[in-house]
């Protein structure tokens, strides 16, 4: 695996690899890599001839400066990790080279970015989609891997592959979880141990959200989420929602077709956390 900071040297490298019509795919993350991640890397490279994975922590896409601030930073631990895997091509640029002029791109997802985490976290989807965007322009990837636990992200990176009509093929990744259930998260590491603690409850609460399906009303089980979760006194939920998995719009009741999925946010003292269940398939 070779380490790549600036666009030429990884571009002048992957050209060879681009000409040799090897199919390239690429799983952009944020660092503090854990299983979530490696599986990613993992399905890349079974999907794929090369693997290239960058780190880079995005500034626009971060609506709380704090949030920037804190994000965790382990590039020596998330480089031995990438090492056991099949990455080859591993590129951590600094914020210049990523942005030389701010970007001022302003993308419209309609709905997709106004639920939801856009409605609580307001211009991070832009961020997202102008950060993928130009990785995917220095990368020029065949396939770009992405997790389900961001299941807004996926559905903002596959509209933006539609609008830019790019020749990328988006595959989503299963979410990879802790023993007890807890969506693994770069975030997590940040957690003091009586959050930790309560934090597999946001889980449990959406399994048994699925248990109930048909069972009680979408609102009924909005509504049972919220107060399990909020009962901890450690845990407040933000949102819950029951939404079509395409469309991202509210679901009113379990007859309507398509599939429906959960998404939750919840803050364990100062750190947001995300999770989603898929609920049912009319
Ligand atoms: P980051 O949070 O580092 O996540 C990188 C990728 O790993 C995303 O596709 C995310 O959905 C996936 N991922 C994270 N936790 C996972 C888990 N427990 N199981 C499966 N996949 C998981 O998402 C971002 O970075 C950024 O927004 C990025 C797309 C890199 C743009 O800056």
């Amino acid at each position: 695996m070779k380490l790549y900071t600036t666009i030429t040297s990884l571009q002048n490298a992957l050209k060879e690899e681009h000409s040799k019509g090897l199919k390239i795919g690429f799983v952009p993350t944020m660092g503090a890599l854990h299983q979530g991640h490696l599986s990613l890397v993992e399905t890349a490279g079974s999907m794929c001839d090369i693997v290239v994975v960058s780190i880079f922590v995005n500034p626009t896409q971060f609506n709380d400066k704090n949030d920037l601030a804190n994000y965790p930073r382990t590039l020596e631990s998330d480089m031995n990790l990438l090492a056991t895997t099949r990455c080859e091509y591993f590129f951590s640029p600094a914020v210049e080279e990523v942005y030389p002029v701010p970007d001022t791109r302003k993308f419209d997802f309609g709905n997709l970015e106004t639920v939801m985490e856009g409605a609580f976290r307001p211009g991070h989807f832009n961020g997202v989609a102008q950060v993928v965007s130009r990785l995917f322009e220095i990368v020029l990837p065949d396939m770009a891997f992405f997790g389900r636990k961001d299941f807004q992200q996926m559905a903002i990176i596959k509209d933006m592959v539609r609008q830019l009509n790019l020749p990328i093929e988006i595959v989503p990744c299963d979410i990879i979880r802790e023993k007890d259930g807890l969506a693994m998260s770069s975030r997590n590491k940040l957690l003091l141990p009586e959050y930790r603690n309560c934090a597999p409850l946001i889980y449990q609460n959406l399994r048994d959200a699925k248990y109930l399906v048909n069972l009680k009303t979408v609102q009924e089980i909005k509504d049972y989420v919220v107060n399990q979760i909020n009962a901890t006194q450690l845990l407040r939920v933000e949102y819950f929602e029951i939404v079509d998995d395409t469309t991202l719009m509210s679901v009113e009741s379990w007859s309507e077709t398509g599939t429906k999925v959960g998404c939750i946010a919840v803050y364990a003292g100062k750190i947001r956390l995300i999770d989603n269940i898929i609920l049912d398939i009319n």
